[in-house]
């Protein structure tokens, strides 16, 4: 299908970015990964891209500390953002990091849509809340995925599907379908795939 024809061709890291004079040329569209610290943003972009390690991991909260821009077959950016909400990062590092999440997030023009990534265990949160605010505000189209579905049972899958979508409701920017997603058994990942194949 669509997504695996995309997703087949050449994946590669373009560059990290540290300050919004750093990104690369607007000159094809772009898909975000935002989302608290350890969420699964990384994981995620790696399971799309079927590259074990393209996108660095970490079970330690702040792995990525850069604006990380991945280039999809020349037709595409997959953009890896540093997580938000991490309370342990030096208060001077977490407000550079919100500047700059805040500045790409509202002033891309080439940004299709964010995906917005919420553990399913945990659900959506007040930082979460004030990030999908700000889309909406900037006029972003913005899809929740939900990871780590591997971690919790279908019952609790089904209470936060329900606190998600009563959450978006308030949210006119939001894609109404979520996606629920396993980076680590693979659940939604050929969905997303095939989504992001047919934004092009
Ligand atoms: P930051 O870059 O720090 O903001 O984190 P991140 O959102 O990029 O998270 P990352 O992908 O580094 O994953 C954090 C931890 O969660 C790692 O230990 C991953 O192995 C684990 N993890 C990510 N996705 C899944 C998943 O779907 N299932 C399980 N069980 N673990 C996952
Ligand atoms: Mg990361």
């Amino acid at each position: 299908e669509a997504g695996r024809k995309l997703f087949a061709g050449d994946v590669d890291f373009v560059k990290g970015v540290v300050a919004i004079s750093g990104l690369p040329p607007a000159d094809r569209i772009e898909v975000c990964f935002a989302g608290r610290s350890n969420v699964g943003k990384s994981s995620l972009i790696n399971a799309l891209t079927g590259r074990k390690s393209l996108a660095r991991t970490s079970n330690t909260p702040g792995r990525t500390q850069e604006i990380n821009y991945f280039d999809v077959g020349g037709q595409l950016f997959l953009v890896d953002l540093p997580g938000y909400g991490y309370a342990e990062a030096p208060v001077n590092i977490v407000k550079q990091w919100q500047a700059l999440l805040k500045a790409y997030l509202s002033g891309r023009v080439t940004l299709r849509r964010a995906f917005v990534l919420i553990d399913m265990r945990h659900g959506i949160k007040a930082v979460d809340a004030e990030i999908m605010d700000l889309l909406n505000k900037s006029a972003v189209t913005f899809q929740v995925v939900l990871t780590k579905a591997d971690k919790i049972s279908k019952t609790e899958q089904e209470r936060t599907l329900k606190q998600v979508r009563e959450t978006l409701q308030k949210h006119p920017a939001a894609f109404p379908e979520i996606l629920v997603t396993s980076s680590e058994k693979g659940d939604g990942v050929a969905t997303l795939r095939a989504l992001i194949a047919t934004m092009q």
